[in-house]
């Protein structure tokens, strides 16, 4: 059989007007309303955009920040409990749909210094003539171009198509595709940000759904998820995303010049890990809605991963 690689992209979904565009519950969603049932999950409950901003004050020692650029901030909700508990000079917001943007224009009204950007992530850095103090895109590099339905024995075989590219890139970086399955997924969209970053920013927050999750002590008790440690297609309506290699995409900044940290979601959000959670995700929470819904987070939770990259 003779499959070709082809490109999976969603900027025509987000660019667009279908209805399903705010279908997706993000980390950051969930745990959005001071009600949310999800934040019994947290050590310390709070918004997401806080716990972000706790995560870089623990790394970096600061929670002040001159420009800070979200790509692909949804909602505006992680920003807005973002500058409630930090502070940012100048904050521009970079989303390629018009829709969400509109959604953060409503959620950061009235804040001083923010400006709206309708552009793809990597485009605009690849375009910015300066530095910027502070870069975070959560939950997005999964919508990145990904090549799909990539066959191992074409990656030696060169070219200016999609398997050349893809083995021209692991080659640069020195990424291990041996023992790939076949086909198999590259996540070429999410590099490339990497590369238009650099330079680019001081400080670079991602966080996306991993194939290659690493769940160490207190964490080792979450589900592992699927995908065998290949890039894993996850068929959303009206789109498909794909679970984001960490360990190349590590690999990638370092040789950019970053210093590297990476992090489960369930450090950076202090997902609880006591007796009583372990036992709610051991029982997959059966019997008590809350403690379903509390499952259900840390399962979910549990594919995340983050990097935090800081200029070397
Ligand atoms: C899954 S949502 C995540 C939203 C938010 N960061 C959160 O965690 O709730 C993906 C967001 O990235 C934006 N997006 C997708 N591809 C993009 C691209 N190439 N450049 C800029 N924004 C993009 C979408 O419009 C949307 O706002």
């Amino acid at each position: 059989m003779n499959i070709e690689p082809s490109l999976n992209r969603t900027d025509g979904f987000y660019r667009g007007d279908a209805p399903s565009l705010f279908w997706e519950l993000t980390v950051c969603q969930s745990l959005g309303a001071a009600d949310s049932p999800y934040r019994h999950a947290l050590e310390r409950p709070a918004p997401y955009g806080a716990l972000v901003a706790r995560f870089l004050a623990d790394r970096l020692g600061t929670r002040s920040f001159g420009t800070v650029v979200e790509v692909g901030g949804g909602y505006g909700t992680l920003m807005a409990a973002f500058l409630d508990a930090a502070r940012a000079d100048r904050v521009v917001q970079v989303d390629l749909s018009p829709r969400f943007l509109d959604e953060q224009r409503k959620a950061l009204a009235g804040r001083p210094g923010v400006r709206f950007v309708e552009a793809d992530g990597a485009a605009f850095f690849r375009d910015l003539d300066r530095t910027v103090d502070l870069v975070i895109a959560n939950e997005n590099l999964g919508d990145l171009p990904t090549v799909v339905g990539l066959r191992p024995e074409q990656l030696s075989a060169g070219g200016a198509g999609l398997a050349g590219r893809v083995a021209a890139v692991a080659a640069r970086y020195g990424l291990d595709l041996a023992g790939a399955p076949d086909p198999f997924a590259f996540n070429l969209g999410a590099v490339a940000f990497l590369e238009a970053v650099a330079g680019k920013a001081r400080v670079v927050l991602v966080t996306e759904h991993s194939c290659d999750p690493v769940l160490g002590p207190p964490y080792a008790f979450l589900p592992r998820p699927p995908g065998g440690g290949w890039p894993r297609r996850v068929a959303l309506k009206d789109h498909d995303e794909y679970t984001v290699r960490f360990d190349h995409l590590e690999r990638v900044a370092r040789a950019l010049g970053f210093r590297a940290e990476r992090f489960p979601l369930a450090e950076l959000v202090g997902l609880r890990h006591d007796d009583a959670i372990r036992s709610v995700v051991r029982s997959r929470g059966l019997g008590a809605e809350r403690a379903e819904l509390t499952c259900e987070l840390c399962e979910h939770i549990a594919e995340y991963q983050g990097l935090l990259l800081t200029v070397r």
